[in-house]
């Protein structure tokens, strides 16, 4: 199993970040914080139990539910379990279960306690650390929510094995984004070297992909806790392309697999603008091609307007300006702003000639 990593965020508090290598393992792990405890799932990861724990609350899955009236489902839960404010709120799913989670522990009785249980691979390497709540409001994305980060993430790969695929590739996407904000190249090289066994799933080559992958997401939030400097804006590269295209294509497009596309888009713009070296292009479109994500896709020339207004809609503007984040080199991101006729050569279809 990989080492267990420490995570400084807001405030000096600190999320252990536990490796644990069988449900069974888990679940002993997780019966050791007592009695005074609300667990969060939805309908897909509380399947992981086969007997459920006492005080749990289950939720519908996907992003739909990721709502008020679900926080008010965890926290009624609570109350009529008589919680308190030293209890602790378990959060056992993806992204969303543990994004609402946070959100309800960090107001349940002004903050109780949070633990977290990362059951997809999206929510093992980005949405579990870094202390960001949130629920989506009035159709906004994560419009409402608190830093408020857990004090145990417990990771078991083996959560992963009833992953469907495409969620699981989804994740991938994110990992293979950290492979280039690292300036080492031990995680991009593992995924060379590895393909087949990430692939399949390998418990033990999912875990060193964990701990490499998240070390770089650390790297990133421990100086950045609270996204103020622009550092921690860096693990946002590929994302402005990213939400774009699953804006235009109605959220069909996993998140993970648009941000790879994303990934190659920022890579060749960087290219484009002088930023990026064609061997740093040449390295993300040869991983994300061996991985099978299609980064030939362009839009088609009739969904630019709507790509670009997708474009300027995205969270990341500052005072009315897109910054996109480009890379100089393994490891050294830049935000940037990028004139629109750049952008559009390099995410739309050319033209055909009749
Ligand atoms: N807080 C952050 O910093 C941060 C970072 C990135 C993403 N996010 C948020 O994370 C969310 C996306 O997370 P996600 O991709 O994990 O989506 P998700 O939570 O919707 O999970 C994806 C699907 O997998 C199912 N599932 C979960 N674990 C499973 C398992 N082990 N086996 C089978 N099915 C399982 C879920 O029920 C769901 O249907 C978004 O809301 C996004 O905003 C937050």
């Amino acid at each position: 199993m990989a080492a267990d990593i420490d995570v400084t965020l807001q405030g000096g508090r600190t999320t252990h970040v536990l490796f644990v290598d069988t449900i069974r393992e888990l679940s002993s792990r997780l019966s050791d914080y007592g009695q005074r405890v609300l667990w969060v799932f939805d309908v897909n990861s509380a399947r992981l139990f086969t007997s459920l724990p006492e005080n749990n609350v289950i939720l519908p899955s996907g992003e739909k539910f990721k709502s008020w009236s679900s926080i008010e489902k965890i926290l009624s839960a609570a109350l009529d379990a008589h919680l308190g404010r030293d209890s602790l709120f378990i959060g056992f799913g993806g992204g969303v279960v543990c994004d609402m989670t946070a959100f309800a522990a960090s107001v349940f009785m002004r903050g109780c306690g949070l633990v977290l249980v990362p059951t997809t691979l999206l929510c093992m390497v980005d949405a579990s650390i870094g202390g960001k709540s949130a629920i989506d409001f009035h159709g906004g994305k994560n419009l409402v929510g608190t830093f408020y980060p857990a004090r145990d993430v417990l990771i078991s790969p083996s959560c992963l094995r009833t992953l469907p695929e495409s969620e699981y590739m989804s994740g991938l996407g994110e990992v293979i984004k950290h492979a280039f904000l690292s300036s080492a190249h031990d995680l991009y090289d593992f995924l060379v070297d590895n393909r087949k066994d990430v692939l399949s799933r390998d418990r033990q080559a999912l875990s060193t992909m964990l701990s490499l992958s998240l070390q770089v997401k650390a790297s990133y939030i421990e100086r950045d806790p609270e996204e103020r400097k622009g550092i921690r804006q860096a693990l946002n590269l590929g994302h402005t392309f990213a939400h774009a295209l699953e804006s235009i294509e109605d959220f069909r497009v996993k998140h993970g697999t648009a941000v790879a596309w994303g990934l190659s888009r920022a890579m060749h713009c960087g290219q484009d603008a002088g930023v990026t070296d064609s061997a740093l292009v040449e390295a993300a479109d040869s991983l994300l091609t061996m991985y099978g994500y299609d980064i030939a896709r362009r839009i088609e020339r009739g969904r630019w307007l709507d790509f670009q207004s997708a474009v300027a809609k995205d969270k990341k503007n500052i005072s009315g300006r897109v910054r996109f984040v480009l890379l100089e080199d393994w490891g050294r991101p830049v935000l940037k702003d990028l004139p629109a006729q750049l952008v559009q050569r390099n995410v739309i279809a050319p033209a055909t000639v009749r």
